[in-house]
């Protein structure tokens, strides 16, 4: 029977957003300050992706692994303040720039962000493989739909749409379509509709019609 993977949405998600900062980052011309500014603007959102994503899974994940099975979960607890510490240089260096830096000063940005990107895709591809099967072994689905749950109740609404910008576009129609009809029957029509709005700027015609009837 297939199982519940509380993991998968949002680590496609980040894979998506490292993707197109390292992207971004790679095409700036960091005397331009247009570009830059882009560039920041980009790096605010994954960043808060990130920060958002290692809280969340330290709280609702995490620890109630911890509760179980203390040795299960301690190496990626560890994990998690070595990445943070990297995660808050490095936005630190992206947020500094203000359009004087020459390009080789930002190449150099750019081989760290690469680095981290791999640490980082690295991580998530343990927690993908390692630690989803110890939460599966732990819980039932209904349990980690429970953990779910409670993330989304706890998050604000605008980190809520930001999840959604990144995640929708990584997923497939079916399972978009089935997240968004749940989030439908239970939220204000209102919610619905910004969620749509947010997603509709991030797919194609055919990906967002696709999704729509789907619904
Ligand atoms: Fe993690
Ligand atoms: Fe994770």
């Amino acid at each position: 029977m297939e199982r519940f993977k509380s993991l998968d949405p949002p680590h496609k998600g980040l894979r998506y957003a490292l993707g197109q900062l390292t992207l971004l980052t790679g095409k700036t011309k960091f005397s331009d300050h247009q570009q830059v500014e882009k560039l920041k603007k980009l790096a605010d959102e994954v960043f808060f992706l990130l920060k958002d994503h290692t809280k969340t899974e330290n709280e609702f994940i995490l620890k109630p692994l911890e509760e179980k099975n203390a040795l299960a979960a301690e190496p990626y607890f560890e994990d998690h303040t070595d990445i943070e510490e990297w995660e808050n240089h490095l936005f630190e260096s992206i947020k500094n720039l203000d359009g004087t830096q020459t390009d080789d000063q930002g190449h150099l940005i750019y081989l760290n962000l690469c680095d981290f990107q791999s640490a980082y895709l690295d991580h998530i591809d343990e927690e993908d493989v390692e630690l989803e099967e110890k939460l599966q072994k732990h819980f039932s689905d209904e349990e980690l739909i429970q953990h779910q749950i409670k993330i989304m109740q706890q998050m604000e609404f605008s980190t809520l749409l930001l999840w959604f910008k990144y995640i929708v576009p990584a997923r497939r129609i079916e399972e978009n379509a089935q997240v968004l009809r749940n989030f439908k029957s239970n939220a204000p029509e209102e919610a619905f509709q910004a969620v749509i709005q947010t997603i509709q700027g991030e797919l194609s015609h055919e990906e967002f019609e696709a999704i729509i009837k789907a619904i």
